[in-house]
């Protein structure tokens, strides 16, 4: 337990407290070109010149697809009870649409086999990302139909694997997929327009209602569908009126545009006014919402760093400072009057503030948004410019102090009443981390790009002993 009276008491977590680490299919599993896969954006986005770091893409990435029986028995050493992972649609369905193909279900299916055959608790999201490249040549998510191929693609995954995955999460952090890939274009499929990033937002929500929907239809009823939200912690720079409306806009922008239509059924009124000149919502038909707004068995928060905004001059064009990525183009539709500052204090090699007490604060508000809803931690870590030593071994203590500080978090969160069941680390190993490329490593294994060999952390091994025995070590 915490204990507020002295606070270097050891920090235990309850018994059935999962522990778990991340990835995603483009970032690990290279073999873009096997057994049937066709290209996602992200292939496409990532072969075209300037749009990411070196020109990096994920060809090969850590090389997953062949390698995944022995990144399991690493899982297996590092003592996890939990592994959540995505699919490749391309993988699946390779132009997002029509029939499966085998051999894709097939890599899954020994993955999983794998997985459970060492004990450790498969949790599958269906979409990290990477759409079908023909789907976005169909308009992709600004269009509704995007939605309706999502949820066959959730109902065929389901089928395949609905017999022994329980955990499932819908879309992974859909405000990247919507602000990031059509508003900013920093992230595939690189579309600069804020409108249209509206209309992706919404069939987003749509895809994971009707997804939702697909996959309670062919699953037993004991697994849990869920949805992964990168909601982020808004904070006002002052108190004053103008500041604190500026907060509230980026709150709707970044978080109640999705969670609003997921857990209560409605759009916050003030999203619609705050983004009328780009849009009248149109696109949200008759039914959508009650479609959007499915009963979930848990919400999975994804959290890396706080937000800290104000009011601002739109003429005065300020630089971001949103973490985001650099872009002539803002990733905040109609946000212009808005200003992002840096959090003080250290930060990470992404440049993201470290900052502990905003994933309480995360935690504490969903549950009051969402009482009674189970929350796991889905995605938490840190990248830091890891390097092999003379010993061959890789010191992070910055990550491990990092874990520390936001495992204590939640374990505060839950000592103050919050669901929380279970936390996936940000990365099970190196990866290929977007425009970013290969150059940010959020790894508790350390990959070496030129032979592919995998060498874990001392944060891993920190880890595995906090798995192991439900404590924090010192
Ligand atoms: C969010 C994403 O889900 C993941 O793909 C990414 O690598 C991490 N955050 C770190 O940026």
């Amino acid at each position: 337990m915490p204990d507020s009276e002295n606070p270097a008491a050891a920090v235990t977590f309850p018994p059935a407290f999962l522990w778990g680490a991340a990835t995603s299919a483009y970032q690990i599993e290279g073999a873009v070109r096997e057994d049937g896969r066709t290209p996602s954006i992200w292939d496409t986005f990532s072969h075209t010149p300037g749009k990411t770091a070196g020109g990096d893409h994920g060809d090969i990435a850590v090389d997953h697809y062949h390698r995944y029986r022995e990144d399991v028995a690493l899982m297996a050493e590092l003592g996890l009870g939990a592994y959540r992972f995505s699919v490749s649609w391309s993988r699946v369905q390779p132009t997002g649409r029509g029939p499966a193909v085998q051999k894709g279900l097939d890599f899954y299916r020994r993955l999983v086999d794998e997985l459970l055959s060492k004990g450790i608790r498969p949790a599958v999201t269906l979409y990290h990302w990477d759409l079908p490249q023909e789907l976005e040549d169909a308009g992709g998510w600004p269009e509704r139909d995007t939605a309706y191929r999502f949820a066959e693609y959730a109902q065929i995954v389901g089928e395949a694997l609905g017999d022994r995955v329980e955990q499932w999460m819908t879309l992974n952090e859909p405000w990247c997929s919507a602000f990031l890939g059509y508003a900013s274009g920093v992230h595939a499929p690189g579309r600069t327009d804020p409108a249209a990033s509206l209309r992706a937002a919404h069939h987003l929500n749509l895809a994971h209602g009707l997804g939702a929907s697909a996959l309670r239809s062919v699953m037993p009823a004991r697994n849990t569908v869920a949805i992964s939200l990168n909601s982020s912690v808004v904070r006002p720079l002052s108190q004053s009126p103008a500041d604190l409306a500026a907060a509230r806009k980026i709150d709707d922008l970044a978080n109640g545009v999705f969670h609003g239509p997921i857990l209560h059924g409605a759009y916050p009124e003030s999203l619609y006014v705050a983004t009328a000149e780009l849009t009248d919502w149109n696109h949200v038909l008759d039914g959508d919402l009650t479609l959007i707004n499915q009963p979930l068995d848990a919400l999975g928060l994804n959290y890396y760093t706080p937000s800290l905004v104000s009011a601002a001059d739109p003429a005065a064009k300020e630089p971001r400072a949103d973490g985001h990525g650099s872009s002539d183009h803002s990733p905040w539709p109609a946000a212009d009057d808005v200003a992002f500052h840096q959090t003080p204090g250290d930060r990470t090699e992404m440049g993201w503030t470290i900052d502990p007490t905003g994933l309480h604060e995360l935690i504490m508000r969903y549950t009051r948004e969402a009482p009674g809803l189970p929350l796991y931690i889905t995605e938490n870590g840190a990248a830091y410019d890891d390097k092999v030593d003379s010993d061959g071994r890789v010191h992070d203590p910055e990550r491990v102090a990092y874990l520390h500080g936001h495992l204590s978090a939640v374990r505060r969160a839950i000592a103050d009443g919050a669901d929380v069941r279970g936390y996936f680390l940000w990365s099970l190993m190196d990866n290929f981390e977007w425009s970013y490329g290969y150059g940010k490593r959020f790894g508790a294994v350390y990959v070496d790009y030129a032979t592919l060999e995998r060498t874990p952390k001392s944060s891993a091994h920190w880890y595995a002993r906090a798995a192991r025995t439900g404590t924090l070590p010192e």
